[in-house]
């Protein structure tokens, strides 16, 4: 099957109901998007589909057909990185980096003017079992305020 991921179309040879983590991991080469708990639960393979965030170690490949999948490595890479990610490192906000991929991608499609409360949901799926939590929001805001102003200018 073909799959049309970060704007690039990739031909898989896959069963059906593999797993789309699975898929973009060891097909596509495409390891920015962790394996965790690989049960739902943890949110370090975030992927988006359709500009939704969802569980990559949940969906079948095949429901992935045809719709615009969104990795880690399509957000920005240490060429061209995601103001995101520069704000991530800037607050200390990744460690082990395990959860960060999720995280960015969950937070990448948070609307503008989120507040704190907004954000802690929008990333309520994405665990972190290193830094905890504030690193992050703050991460999350900083980001959003640079994007504010510079559209002000
Ligand atoms: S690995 Fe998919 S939610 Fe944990
Ligand atoms: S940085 Fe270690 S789990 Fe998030």
């Amino acid at each position: 099957m073909k799959l049309r991921i970060n704007g690039t179309t990739f031909r898989v040879e896959a069963h059906p109901l593999e797993r789309l983590l699975d898929v973009l991991r060891i097909q596509c080469k495409l390891t920015g998007t962790k394996e965790g708990c690989g049960e739902g639960e943890c949110g370090a393979c975030t992927v988006l589909l359709d500009g939704e965030p969802v569980n990559a170690c949940l969906v079948p490949v095949a429901h992935a057909e045809g719709r615009s999948i969104t990795t880690i490595e399509g957000l920005g890479g240490t060429e061209g990185s995601h103001p995101l990610q520069r704000s991530f490192v800037e607050q200390g906000a990744a460690q082990c980096g395990f959860c960060t991929p999720g995280m960015l991608i969950s937070a990448s499609v948070i609307p503008a003017g989120a507040r704190r409360e907004e954000i802690r949901c929008a990333l309520a799926g994405n665990l972190c079992r290193c830094t905890g939590y504030s690193a992050v929001y703050r991460a999350v805001e900083l980001a959003r305020a640079k994007r504010a102003r510079r559209r002000a200018r």
